[in-house]
């Protein structure tokens, strides 16, 4: 562990804590976190980095779009007090609630971790309300996936106490526009959903850092991807970014 990371926690009356890493999990007090087989699941290290340096054990800490409940777990192992929901609970201790309106007080949460959808990529559930049905590009140029987000930002910007913390997870987009041959660039469509989502929350709170999460996917390795990317004349998307935010 490096030395600047051990003193924060124990500055905050913590021992510092033995982890390990295996993959895309962290494995703390002995427990495996979050659902390897959920699609879209969060690697679990990037919320235990966040919630070990922004919160205090007992911290109330929420995620609006929980999912498979991978912030509960962390929070479990980290002694936080963590509250999930989503369209499509995976778990029973998970909340059946639209994000854009969250059943919690004002000023009433010590931090927000949020991981949405990245446009249409992945088919959540049947839910109309489901923000994953929203294309971030296409015709409308993505005017009701950033309106939708904004909801939600709104709402996390209300339910945060001020002066804590939120952390949001996302990566930007591309497809290869419908009837378009090969894998060109001319036949494709970039969508920077990290550049617009960072722009939306700075209007409600204070940027603190952006992290990019390298994730190493072995996934790029295979199905020609690479091949495809040469020839094609494109970059392999291979980071996340994590946006920290403070409300003033
Ligand atoms: C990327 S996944 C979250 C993964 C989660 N962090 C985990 O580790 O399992 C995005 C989630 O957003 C949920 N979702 C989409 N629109 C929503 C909305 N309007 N309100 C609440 N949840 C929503 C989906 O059901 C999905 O579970």
């Amino acid at each position: 562990m490096r030395e600047a990371q051990k003193k924060q926690r124990l500055h905050r009356g913590e021992e510092p804590r033995k982890i390990e890493i295996q993959g895309d999990a962290v494995v703390g007090s002995g427990s495996m976190q979050g659902d390897k087989d959920y699609v879209g699941a969060t690697p679990s290290w990037v919320i235990w980095q966040l919630l070990s340096r922004y919160t205090r054990e007992n911290d109330l800490v929420v995620d609006p779009m929980c999912g498979s409940g991978t912030t509960l777990d962390v929070c479990r192992d980290l002694k936080r007090n963590g509250v999930g929901f989503d369209l499509n609970p995976q778990r029973p201790e998970i909340r059946l609630n639209d994000s854009r309106k969250l059943p919690l007080d004002k000023e009433s949460v010590d931090f927000v971790f949020i991981d949405p959808p990245y446009s249409t990529h992945v088919d959540y559930s049947d839910d109309a309300r489901c923000i994953g049905k929203l294309d971030s590009g296409g015709e409308d140029h993505g005017k009701a996936y950033y309106r939708a987000m904004e909801d939600v930002i709104r709402e996390i910007h209300r339910v945060l106490k001020p002066g804590r913390y939120m952390g949001l997870y996302v990566s930007d987009s591309w497809r290869k526009k419908k009837g378009a041959g090969g894998e060109s660039m001319k036949g494709s469509e970039f969508m920077p959903i990290g550049f617009e989502l960072f722009s939306i929350m700075r209007r409600y709170m204070t940027p603190v850092d952006i992290i990019s999460v390298v994730r190493h996917n072995k996934k790029l390795e295979y199905g020609n991807w690479r091949k495809a990317a040469e020839e094609g004349n494109f970059f392999l998307r291979g980071f996340n970014y994590c946006f920290i935010f403070r409300k003033v």
